[in-house]
């Protein structure tokens, strides 16, 4: 299924000189975020904060290993820096629970082989031929390594979050609403648009090829679900109730004794929630957080609503209806800026709903990307016409597995990191992420906004 293309590829307009700086600050950028994320005492850096994650002494050196894999040796030929620790830092060996026993490379160690690695990679940047070879087309594996570093950085953050003790990691707050009142749902007119991408230049395979999806006319939340609202859900009693829940969820809620969304408790003034160390009263105006699928399921059922579907959010986030095309972010095809989207750990935590009244969509939605990731009601899936590339175990090993599709990126993504097409995906029970969500609710017939 093929369509004609509108799509524009903003790397095309550069020089091959400009290219290799634009690739060369992606990365750089990335690795600042990583030097800060692992600014901790030693003993910090190797404790396992959560069987959930990895300790950060072993993000860093993977990070490097990756890196070392697909630049030094693929891209630029060159002779193995560590083939001896291949196997430590390959995701698939090794569960997270299993990493702390492992021969791990120390602090120092670990800080010095990125370093290396990354010396490296800048020298091969200089001089490989950035034509001739899909890798290299549009500088895409320095792209994919900068994304994966900071899709890394991200899951660091989490970990962040999971940790016991003073603060260390401090952000300014974010802007507050800037929208007034804001409309509860918007409409989504039904019919086909364009789905994923074939031109963006740094999209990951799981988004290609682009494709013609048809939905059914819609509504979806202007905002994400806040903390207010989910507190009204749970004030009410809907963790006590099967009635909201799917049968797994209930049972994931039952064994795991899960009353409220992670960092979450009860006071007598009503909810506090911990976050990056910080005990603080539960902001009733910002998108909720630290929920997992079941819990964003059953509070939809209780708001008589439920999830968007995968390709309904990308229309919502995408679909312009006064050309028909399908834009690289909701509020046009430029970058994100600090203006459009609370992303790249700027702030360390969504900001109310309204504060980003510069990143609504053609439709009127907002905070579609940063913030909070957002479940969808799909799985995980290749689209037609998919092709693994470069390597089988980013995406493909994971279609139909039980999964389902985040979108949107959350305050914790990097803008290199995140598009209107980017596909994330988790198991339905996890809330250690930055995972919150939004409703939706079909048309009945006749319905117009
Ligand atoms: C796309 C976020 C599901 O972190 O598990 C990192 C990205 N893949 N290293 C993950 C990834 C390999 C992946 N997610
Ligand atoms: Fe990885």
């Amino acid at each position: 299924m093929s369509v004609e293309s509108t799509e524009t590829n903003p790397l095309r307009a550069l020089s091959p000189q400009d290219l290799r700086a634009h690739a060369a600050e992606a990365l750089t950028r990335a690795r600042e975020r990583s030097v800060a994320l692992t600014d901790v005492d030693d003993e910090d850096l190797v404790r396992q904060h959560s069987k959930l994650m990895s300790p950060l002494v072993w993000d860093l050196a993977h990070i490097g290993s990756q890196e070392e894999l697909w630049l030094v040796r693929d891209v630029g030929g060159r002779e193995a820096l560590r083939p001896d620790i291949d196997d430590i830092y390959d995701a698939f060996q090794h569960a997270r629970a299993d990493r702390p026993e492992l021969p791990l490379l120390g602090p120092e160690e670990a800080r010095k082989y990125v370093r290396e690695v990354r010396e490296k990679s800048f020298d091969i940047l200089e001089k490989v031929p950035l034509q001739g070879r899909r890798l290299t087309e549009d500088a895409f594996a320095f792209g994919m390594i900068t994304q994966h570093e900071q899709q890394h950085d991200e899951t660091m953050l989490a970990t962040h979050q999971l940790r016991k003790g003073d603060p260390v990691l401090h952000a300014p707050a974010p802007p507050p609403s800037r929208s007034g009142r804001l409309p509860a749902e918007v409409f989504v007119p039904g019919g086909a648009f364009t789905m994923g991408t074939s031109a963006e230049p740094w999209a990951l395979d799981n988004e290609r090829p682009a494709h013609e999806v048809a939905v059914e006319a819609f509504f979806i939340d202007t905002t994400p679900v806040t903390c207010g609202a989910y507190a009204e859900f749970l004030d009410s009693g809907g963790y006590e109730d099967p009635k909201w829940w799917s049968e797994r969820g209930w049972a994931y809620r039952s064994e795991h004794g899960i009353h409220a969304p992670r960092f979450w408790s009860r006071e007598q003034d009503g909810w506090w929630r911990t976050r990056f160390g910080v005990h603080e009263k539960v902001p009733a105006a910002e998108p909720v957080v630290h929920v997992s699928f079941h819990e964003a399921e059953a509070y939809a059922a209780w708001a008589g609503r439920r999830l968007p579907t995968e390709p309904e959010w990308e229309k919502a986030a995408r679909f312009d209806p006064a050309t028909g095309r399908s834009r690289r972010f909701p509020w046009g095809d430029e970058g994100p800026t600090p203006e459009h989207a609370n992303l790249g750990q700027r702030h360390l935590r969504p900001a109310e709903v309204g504060a980003y009244p510069a990143g609504v969509s053609p439709l009127g939605v907002h905070q579609l990307i940063g913030d909070v990731w957002e479940w969808t009601s799909s799985g995980f899936e290749a689209y037609p016409g998919f092709a693994a590339f470069p390597y089988k175990e980013y995406s493909e090993v994971f279609f139909g597995g039980d999964y389902r599709i985040l979108r949107g990126g959350s305050f914790g993504t990097d803008a290199a990191a995140i598009r209107g097409t980017f596909r994330n995906w988790d198991h339905p029970i996890r809330r250690q992420i930055f995972s919150g969500f939004r409703c939706a609710r079909d048309a009945r017939p006749g319905e117009v906004a």
